[in-house]
């Protein structure tokens, strides 16, 4: 992109169902933050956003779970995790909320201007309905067994045990969570964004257009496009989320994925309003770049479903770039909340006071830039106490100390440069274009190794000098090593700002340069001679083994074991002779099949009984052609009650078994049994 003129920035609205983890900084929000601290030092206009993201499901749930209404709940979150974002120094322009008004009505206003240029599509489908609390059921509120597994508490979405997603209708003996009542199959309408109509464009945008994203970004959004898009669904009957302002959608909100990232616009609007600016430029000038960073997990949601929205929208600007993360583990485990498998950052403050930069710094050196990447307590450790501490920490101690013993803290004056000045001055000089440039292209590992390569150059100037010598014999060039040391520390002030931001200012107090650009750095002439400068004090110290075991300790400590399912009997309960008689199982011979437009799995089956002909739905297509079928002589049982799929009425169905990798395979007869043979 040329002549960008501004930056709108975003980072991912964290649901508000739980406070935040380092998994969660490492994967979106530090790397944003360093981003957009850069683009402002570097003299760029920058819009930084984020907000919570307060509707769907989740909220629901967890507010029940907590004893609280969804309102209550949101607030309680809210403000625990804005106030970790701001301890940690990630700094937002605006930390908005999609349950503010202004949101409601972003969002609302988003949604009609689509729905009246004929976008969405309206359509209606069965689904599960809850006669006591009169509400449809969202999957979560639905459970029962498994059909896969037989696991009796598996949810309508999906299986914990053997993690088959799933379909509530699925479920075998479904029942709903809110009231343990079996739920109803109701007939209710929603309304579907069909993104299908968009492959065209989007294969366009982002196959030929974005190809330059990060290859874990662009390889997900390959694989959706190949698989083919289909409608989603983008409105839910629910009470908790935007009102869906049409006057046929009583009880219905838009779905919390529709209504979240349409946040990220109510929260330019609300800073607009806070301070006075324009927010229509970081949203709708070309000449703007949007930036979005998130987690792996939202990758569909930023790079396909929200770009067709704007794009069908038609008046806002669409992302120029989706630095997604991958995930962090800790300890070698996946972070899980509901295990309680995580380092909480509103903790971690608790525990570290004043050591934000440590975890800063830890987070980014191991950020799971292009593949999931691991945090451990004793790889903070030896990070905090070999390289801020040994190398940073020690130069800055060195320097000012060495500062305040020779000089009373006064800037010394420059004296005669010899070669060694030079070779530092050319060093420096190449730093902020090294650094600035990697952070433009999402490399912040790389930058931040770049920072501290410069606090090496600065220690081997030192060391290589000796100023605790070369004072006992010559001054000048003591006050010439020293004013340089010093020269480079104002480098270091300036270019930590984006990754290490309260150690900047610590040095940029020290040193008197609050308000030095990025661009001001490279050179040593940043101090004056004479400027009296403040004490530092030691800016990282060690981290003993003990706070290290304690936090190992707390880890294992508050892990929660879930239930893992004891192991059911893998056999059904018994069932009597009679029971067993009371199924007709047949010989049928297939005589014609064809596949199910617009479904997967279904094909649609016609078999001779010997007494009659029959029509089956069986969901078999993924495996078998109908010309793989047709002729086969199968088992079926004869008298299950017809059920309708997909409009057509299945009399009957189709016995498989599965092979060890879930392939499906027939259950026939060993020998030619005639069609209509009755299995007993
Ligand atoms: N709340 C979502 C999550 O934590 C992220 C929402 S991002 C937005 O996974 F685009 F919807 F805002
Ligand atoms: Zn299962």
């Amino acid at each position: 992109m040329e002549n960008v003129k501004r930056y709108t920035v975003t980072a991912a609205l964290p649901y508000t169902n739980g406070p935040v983890h380092i998994g969660h900084l490492a994967g979106c929000y530090l790397p944003s933050d360093i981003y957009a601290r850069y683009l402002r030092l570097a003299g760029e206009d920058v819009l930084y956003i984020c907000g919570s993201d307060e509707h769907g499901v989740a909220i629901t749930i967890k507010a029940a779970q907590e004893g609280l209404t969804p309102q209550q709940l949101v607030d309680k979150y809210h403000n625990i995790i804005k106030n970790s974002f701001a301890d940690f120094g990630i700094s937002f322009d605006v930390y908005s909320r999609t349950s503010s008004p202004v949101h409601h009505k972003t969002a609302s206003d988003f949604f009609k201007v689509m729905h009246d240029k004929g976008v969405f599509t309206k359509k209606t489908s069965s689904q599960f309905y809850d006669n006591e609390t009169r509400q449809f059921l969202a999957d979560r509120y639905i459970s029962g067994t498994c059909p896969n597994c037989a696991y009796e508490k598996a949810y309508g979405d999906q299986c914990e045990r053997c993690g088959k997603s799933l379909d509530p209708t699925d479920l075998i003996n479904p029942k709903s969570t809110l009231t343990g009542n079996t739920p109803e199959l109701r007939e209710t309408s929603h309304w579907y964004l069909p993104l299908q109509t968009y492959e065209p464009w989007l294969k366009e945008w982002l196959l030929e257009k974005h190809n330059d994203w990060k290859t874990n970004v662009i390889g997900q959004c390959r694989s959706w496009l190949t698989q083919g898009l289909h409608e989603r669904s983008i409105t839910r009957d629910m009470d908790w989320g935007v009102k869906v302002p049409l006057p046929d959608a009583e009880g219905k909100v838009l779905y919390v994925w529709m209504d979240a990232p349409i946040g990220y616009i109510s929260a330019a609007k609300e800073w607009a309003e806070a301070t006075g600016n324009q927010w229509e430029p970081y949203w709708k000038n070309d000449d703007t770049k949007l930036v979005h960073f998130i987690g792996k997990d939202n990758i569909v949601f930023h790079c396909i479903i929200f770009p067709t929205m704007l794009k069908a929208h038609g008046d806002f600007i669409l992302p120029d770039n989706v630095p997604a993360n991958e995930f962090l583990n800790i300890e070698g485990d996946k972070i899980s909340t509901s295990r309680n498998w995580a380092v909480w950052v509103h903790e971690y403050l608790q525990d570290f006071p004043g050591k934000q930069d440590v975890m800063r710094y830890v987070l980014t050196a191991n950020a799971p830039e292009t593949k999931d990447n691991d945090f451990s307590w004793k790889d903070f450790q030896a990070k905090n106490n070999n390289e801020l501490a040994a190398i940073l920490g020690n130069l800055v101690n060195r320097v000012s100390i060495l500062t305040g013993k020779y000089y009373n803290g006064k800037i010394p004056a420059r004296g005669v440069q010899t070669q060694a000045e030079a070779g530092l001055g050319q060093e420096v000089q190449a730093y902020p274009d090294k650094i600035g440039n990697l952070i433009r292209d999402y490399k912040f590992r790389e930058a931040q190794q770049e920072l501290m390569n410069l606090a090496r150059v600065g220690n081997k100037y030192l060391t290589d000098n000796e100023p605790w010598k070369l004072v006992k014999t010559d001054e000048e060039r003591t006050a010439t090593v020293m004013h340089h040391s010093l020269q480079l520390l104002a480098n270091l002030a300036i270019l930590s700002d984006p990754f290490l931001p309260h150690t900047s200012i610590k040095l940029r107090e020290a040193l008197g340069l609050h308000g030095r650009q990025w661009n001001e750095a490279g050179t040593l002439q940043i101090l004056q001679e004479g400027f009296e400068m403040g004490k530092i004090d030691i800016l990282f110290d060690q981290i003993e083994d003990a706070a290290i075991d304690a936090q190992i300790e707390k880890l294992h400590a508050n892990r929660v074991q879930v239930e893992t399912p004891v192991k059911i009997n893998p056999f059904k309960a018994d069932i009597s002779f009679d029971d067993f008689s009371k199924m007709d199982l047949r010989i049928a011979h297939i005589l014609e099949a064809e596949k199910i437009p617009k479904t997967q799995k279904l094909l649609k089956l016609t078999v001779d009984l010997g007494i009659e002909k029959r029509t089956i739905v069986s969901g078999i297509a993924e495996y078998f052609s109908p010309e793989e079928v047709v002729g086969r002589k199968v088992c079926i049982v004869a008298n299950l009650a017809p059920r309708n799929i997909k409009g057509i009425q299945s009399q009957g169905m189709v016995l498989m078994v599965e092979d060890a990798q879930g392939k499906l395979m027939f259950l026939q007869s060993d020998g030619e049994a005639p069609a209509g043979a009755e299995a007993r």
